[in-house]
Parts: structure tokens; C-alpha cells; sequence
């Protein structure tokens, strides 16, 4: 079984969570995508849901395949989100913004009674960090924001490089107008404290560290299915 097999699988066990009338939140990345295929599928057969997206990207998909739509300001409360992660740990503590949505990923599941994380295998670690922490920064006083970040990694014995995200020729800018670094750091042995002191430094709007959010996660491997919970 391919990678994208496994992540159609891990989405097929996603969608017997959503009942009908839910207010779902909707992630973004290869992952989420395939979710959205397969839930597209059931609304086209009557399934009556109002999602929400975390991207521009995931929304354009849900119009294209027809999942009907609303902003977070019209549906403020969820009732799940179902979205994919570049790093899960035992604990359920994630890395995501692999795909530069993590702040509105962030907001859409944090505004949900649930979140589900939908992977294939190889995105559980042992510990965070192999994957490099995204951090999504405003563009206002990065170089600051940057010798913040570099003098904060210190303080907790984190080392590693921190680089812009590019796209093309120039820098990635987020659906809300921000930059990401991505943080190098390697193994991440305490991210709750990463993940609160980044949240202290002025410039930065958020990080990819969603600790305490997904209360489930749907794994899959090449021959089974299994479900991780905190
Ligand atoms: C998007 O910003 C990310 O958080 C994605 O959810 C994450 O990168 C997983 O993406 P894939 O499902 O494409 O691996």
C-alpha cells in the first residue's frame, strides 16, 4: 500500500466520526485533502454538513466538490476538526505547518469540541522535532523576531538552523499575510515550554506545537488501521 493509500484509509476511518449536521472544521495538506474528497462524496448522497475551512487552498477544494461552506465567523463553534499533522508523538502532541496553515489550523481547532489527526504511520515520532517546527512570524520586525527566536532555542538548549520558507523566487507568505521560519532544532524534549516562550516573543503569531488539541488520532499503516488517543 502507497502513502496515499494509507492516508485515504486513515480518512475513510475519519469520516465515521462525522454525523449529519456537524459543524466541521477542515484541514489542509495531502491528508486533509483526501478527506475532503471522500466526505464530498457522501454530501453528494445526502449527508447534510457545514465545513469550515483552515486554508484557501482546502476551501477551493471543498467548493469545487460541491461541501458547503461557511467562515469560522459564522460557525464561531465547531463540532469537529478533522486535519492531518507532519508529527504526532505519544501523547498526542503534534507538529503541523508542514503546509503554512497552522495558525488558522490552530483557531479552527481550537474553536472545536474535537480534533481528530488523520495520518499514515510515518508521521509518529518518538519525540517532536525531527520535522522542523514551523513558525508562522509577522513580517513587521522580523530580523528582531529572528534573534528572539535564535536567543530563546538557546535558553533551552535547542540548536539547529532557522530558515525562511520560499516560494519561487521570493518568501511564502501565509493566507493571512505572514512569514514562516522553519526551526531546525531537532529533537524538542520539552514542547510545552518551546511552545509557551515562542507564544511570548512579540513577533511571532504562532507555531506549529498544538499540544492539548487533537484528542484523537487515526493512524494508518500498510496493513491495519489504529487509533492513538492522549
Ligand atoms: C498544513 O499547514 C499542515 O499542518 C498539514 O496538516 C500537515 O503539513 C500535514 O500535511 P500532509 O497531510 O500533506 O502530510
Amino acid at each position: 500500500m502507497d502513502a496515499r493509500q494509507m492516508k485515504i484509509k486513515a480518512a475513510a476511518e475519519a469520516l465515521k466520526h462525522v454525523e449529519n449536521g456537524m459543524r466541521l472544521g477542515i484541514g489542509t495538506g495531502s491528508t486533509a485533502e483526501e478527506f475532503v474528497r471522500l466526505l464530498a462524496e457522501k454530501v453528494s448522497e445526502g449527508l447534510e454538513v457545514r465545513g469550515v475551512p483552515t486554508s484557501e487552498r482546502t476551501a477551493r477544494l471543498c467548493l469545487e466538490l460541491g461541501v458547503p461552506l461557511n467562515s469560522l465567523d459564522e460557525l464561531p463553534e465547531l463540532d469537529l476538526t478533522i486535519d492531518g499533522a507532519d508529527e504526532i508523538d505519544a501523547s498526542l502532541r503534534l507538529i503541523k505547518g508542514g503546509g503554512g496553515a497552522l495558525l488558522r489550523e490552530k483557531i479552527v481547532a481550537c474553536a472545536s469540541k474535537r480534533m481528530i489527526v488523520i495520518a499514515d504511520e510515518t508521521k509518529v515520532v518518538e519525540t517532536l522535532g525531527h520535522f522542523p517546527l514551523p513558525i508562522e512570524v509577522n513580517p513587521f520586525g522580523l530580523a528582531a523576531t529572528r534573534i528572539a527566536i535564535d536567543r530563546l532555542a538557546e535558553s533551552q538548549g535547542l540548536s539547529g538552523e532557522i530558515h525562511q520558507r520560499k516560494a519561487g523566487e521570493g518568501f511564502y507568505k501565509t493566507d493571512g499575510g505572514h512569514y514562516i521560519l522553519d526551526a531546525f532544532f531537532g529533537r524538542i524534549s520539552d514542547a510545552e515550554a518551546l511552545a509557551s516562550s515562542l507564544n511570548a516573543i512579540p513577533g511571532v503569531v504562532e507555531h506549529g506545537l498544538f499540544i492539548n488539541l487533537a484528542s484523537l488520532a487515526i493512524i494508518a499503516g500498510p496493513t491495519e488501521v489504529r487509533t492513538l488517543a492522549p
